[in-house]
């Protein structure tokens, strides 16, 4: 039997339209057009982290995502702790799939699903998944504390996810964090979810707006190498984050995780994209163009990040690991 075939994963398939239960998460910066449009290309979900961009960027971003996207589905995410002056414009461009993450917020969800769009809203623990289902939610994205970036939960995944599906009722749940495999993908359907959400897996990838040594830091790390911490936190305090350890993190942690403005090294500036000067502790990832100590930056990762062996093409990513997900054995999460 096909994975195609579980319930959970035909309802969602049904809702969104896309091909296959895969989501690329939106991965901030890294979540550049040509990644988005090659992810949907392959039946996933691709998609736009549009938080930061202003209106008529954003809506010039998803129309050159759905040129390459070929009728594939696309998606736009909203972090709701920021203003997202941009939503309207985004939704007047008749994105088919919303995800709004760090907040749930029914009026909002009432206002794309009026535009057209199906909701997704990311969580990190059941009260959240009540929440968001009373809310109109139209799916659930279960966020575990093993996901890279910006971490809602505390919970492992494996056990976040029965919790999060039994608030859910007939709503379908992704599966979110350490996801980087097929046999990953395929128990976390075994376990309910109606899909997998892969965001590290896709920064290593050729179209994501990430720099190189970023990538090549992905490649290079072991399943051991992320850290759960508060260190990178200049651009959106009082957050955890999980990242690669890395020379910053290390030091700060030495001195005994020191808040602002004592830290060592504060002000310096790790690197420069054009006129921008990022400075250590910040929270932004190193995008390509970027001058300067890149690895010493916050290189947002989960702890999946051992799978990864190499930089691919993200369509062809896509459907490896859907290959792989099918020949999967399934069996347990862990
Ligand atoms: C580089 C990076 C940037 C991220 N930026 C966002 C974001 O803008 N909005 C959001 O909702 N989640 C963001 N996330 C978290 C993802 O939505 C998702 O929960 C996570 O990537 C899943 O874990 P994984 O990275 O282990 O696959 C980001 C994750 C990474 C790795």
């Amino acid at each position: 039997m096909s994975l195609l075939d579980a319930p959970q994963v035909r309802r969602f398939l049904a809702l969104t339209g896309q091909r296959l239960p895969v989501m690329q998460a939106p991965v901030g910066s890294a979540a550049s057009p040509a990644l988005a449009a090659a992810v949907a290309r392959a039946g996933g979900l691709g998609g736009l982290a549009i938080t930061w961009t202003g209106p008529a960027d954003s809506a010039e971003a998803i129309r050159r995502a759905g040129e390459g996207a070929e009728g594939g589905v696309l998606f736009a995410n909203f972090v709701l702790h920021f203003p997202c002056e941009n939503f309207e414009a985004v939704l007047a461009t008749g994105i088919p799939v919303v995800t709004l993450s760090w907040g749930i917020d029914a009026g909002r969800i009432d206002r794309a699903k009026r535009a057209g769009a199906r909701v997704g809203v990311q969580v990190g623990n059941a009260a959240g998944a009540r929440k968001a289902r009373a809310a109109g939610a139209d799916f659930l994205i279960a966020q575990g504390v093993e996901a890279g970036g910006h971490v809602q939960s505390t919970t492992p995944l494996a056990a976040l996810l029965p919790a999060v599906l039994q608030e859910a009722g007939d709503l379908p749940v992704l599966a979110a964090g350490g996801i980087a495999t097929g046999a990953a993908i395929a128990r976390a359907i075994g376990a309910g979810a109606a899909g997998a959400v892969l965001g590290t897996r896709f920064v290593a990838t050729r179209e994501a707006s990430a720099h190189d040594d970023y990538k090549a830091a992905l490649v290079a790390a072991g399943s051991g190498d992320t850290v759960l911490t508060g260190c990178f936190n200049l651009g959106w305090p009082d957050t955890q984050s999980r990242v690669l350890r890395n020379d910053t993190l290390t030091e700060w942690e030495s001195e005994g995780c020191p808040q602002a403005p004592g830290r060592p090294g504060e002000g310096d500036i790790v690197f420069r994209v054009g006129e921008v000067a990022v400075p250590r502790y910040s929270d932004t990832a190193p995008v390509p163009g970027a001058v300067g100590a890149i690895r010493s930056a916050c290189l947002y990762a989960g702890t999946g990040v051992g799978e990864i062996a190499a930089v691919e093409p993200a369509d062809e990513l896509v459907r490896r690991l859907w290959r792989e997900a099918e020949a999967a054995d399934g069996g347990r999460m862990n």
